[in-house]
């Protein structure tokens, strides 16, 4: 036992610099006003009323004087020590004149509504912040996250997803903290857990924390249309809003994509940022999301070809209208100036931003990803019009003119000699071909029959029953 409790310790300590903690919000808690009707909480003159098929679990922290109660037929309430109700004859003057309240019914919240969760990076910061910045897919419990339901109170959450179960690294109930899935799955089946936990999956806990100093993926993109449909963007100020991994909504802002090598440590670089950047005042309305994330590779921006993984930087700022994005823009560029001078030391390759103003690192220096699928494109271009070009010349569509000697050139310039070296052109014996050609008579009327002629000065389109264009104009 001590063995095992010496490699926990190990391995805590190791997994402890990347552990972040997810808090659930809501609660079902009967001293919470928002939990009521009428927004406040029952007394001594009012009615009570739990929904009768309404199945939940409520936390009560205190004793409670009330008129009447109609309870559920599957529900519990969990007393703390000191809680209870009693029964009151006649009104209670501290009250009013009372009234029925009604449990609002906590069915409809879901696990993976990201605005139902909060994270920090440690228990204490939990409780009174600074609460971190996340994508909507890590605003929620990842893989490897601690998941805590608040002690003293109670909830319920709807646990369906894509798959049929959701896994973290523990889970905290009522005070317990769960990290071995047999503890875990024994509660969930029991009355009180199928109370808290519902819906078409299940929660499971794996203990593990994650290992790779690089950082782990969240794991919740298999379930983003889940994750967005309850998201509502906003609407935008910016040119060219970014649509950062894992969000649900555009933004205006920066995204710094960071191509890390073995030796980068994710946790020790996101405190350089903090330390560096982050603490300055004029930085402070800053907002970071930090993750590693995995990117379709397209060629050419379009065909998807496989996946890399990246460390995305999202920076967003509170500025609206034209400044909106600005700010984040400039840290951006901080910080890839940083990297950029210290990159060997952080385990970083390269690092390059984008901002919602439309400037990138690109603009800067080297060449961007743009100019890449730019000259490619011009690559795929030339590489087709040379293939049409072949497939033309055989099919004798296509007159090559014999190239003009240097002193047929310098007649060439003068208008009057045009025809010169471009008759040349028309001697070539394709050209013969041509009145076999129409084949497609649909396609290339006899009447319309154009071709492609190159000649010193460049391609040009040569209607032959044209003869005498002036093909140089
Ligand atoms: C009451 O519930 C709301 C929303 O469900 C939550 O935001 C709030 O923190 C709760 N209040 C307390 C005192 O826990």
């Amino acid at each position: 036992m001590a063995t095992r409790q010496e490699l926990f310790i190990l391995l805590s300590m190791l997994g402890s610099v990347c552990a972040l903690y997810k808090q659930w919000v809501p609660d079902t808690n009967f001293e919470n006003s928002t939990n009521w009707d009428k927004g406040s909480v029952p007394c001594g003159s009012d009615q009570v009323v739990f929904p009768a098929s309404g199945k939940v679990a409520v936390y009560v922290a205190a004793s409670h004087t009330l008129s009447g109660m109609s309870l559920p037929v599957d529900g519990e309430f969990i007393l703390a020590s000191g809680a209870g109700f009693s029964i009151r004859e006649g009104q209670d003057p501290g009250c009013g004149a009372g009234g029925t309240i009604r449990f609002r019914d906590p069915d409809s919240l879901k696990w993976f509504d990201p605005a139902l969760w909060k994270g920090a990076s440690s228990l204490d910061h939990l409780q009174t912040g600074p609460y971190l910045f996340f994508v909507h897919e890590e605003s929620l419990p990842c893989q490897h996250d601690d998941v805590v339901f608040r002690d003293g109170s109670s909830f319920r959450v709807d646990v369906s997803a894509r798959e049929s179960s959701i896994s973290v690294k523990s889970i905290s109930v009522l005070g317990k903290k769960f990290s071995d899935n047999y503890d875990f799955s024994q509660y969930a089946s029991s009355q009180l857990g199928k109370l808290q936990f519902h819906g078409s999956s299940s929660v499971t806990v794996s203990g593990s924390a994650c290992h790779d100093s690089t950082g782990c993926e969240c794991g919740n993109s298999g379930n983003h249309d889940r994750i967005c449909s309850s998201v509502k963007c906003s609407q935008l100020d910016c040119k060219k809003p970014l649509y950062p991994v894992g969000h649900c909504c555009e933004v205006c802002g920066a995204i710094v994509t960071i191509h890390f090598s073995d030796s980068f440590d994710i946790e020790s670089y996101r405190q350089r940022v903090q330390h560096l950047f982050l603490g300055l005042s004029k930085y402070k309305s800053i907002r970071m999301a930090l993750s590693k994330v995995s990117k379709p590779q397209k060629l050419m921006r379009v065909i998807p070809y496989g996946t890399t993984q990246e460390i995305q930087v999202v920076l967003l700022d509170e500025d609206t209208g034209p400044q909106a994005g600005k700010l984040a823009e400039a840290l951006a560029q901080d910080i890839v100036r940083d990297i950029n001078s210290q990159s060997f030391h952080l385990g970083i390759d390269s690092a390059e931003y984008q901002a919602s103003s439309g400037a990138s690192s690109g603009d800067a220096s080297g060449i961007s990803g743009g100019a890449v699928a730019g000259i490619i494109l011009g690559i795929l271009a030339v590489i087709a019009f040379l293939a049409l070009f072949v497939v033309l010349y055989r099919r004798g569509r296509i007159r090559v003119p014999n190239l003009p000697s240097l002193s047929s050139w310098r007649k060439g310039s003068e208008p009057g000699d045009l025809g010169g070296p471009l008759d040349h052109g028309f001697d070539n014996p394709m050209f013969e071909k041509l009145n076999s050609l129409p084949e497609i008579p649909g396609l290339y009327g006899t009447e319309s029959l154009n071709s492609i002629t190159l000649t010193h000065s460049g391609v040009h389109f040569v209607n032959p029953v044209y003869d005498e264009t002036d093909f140089n104009a």
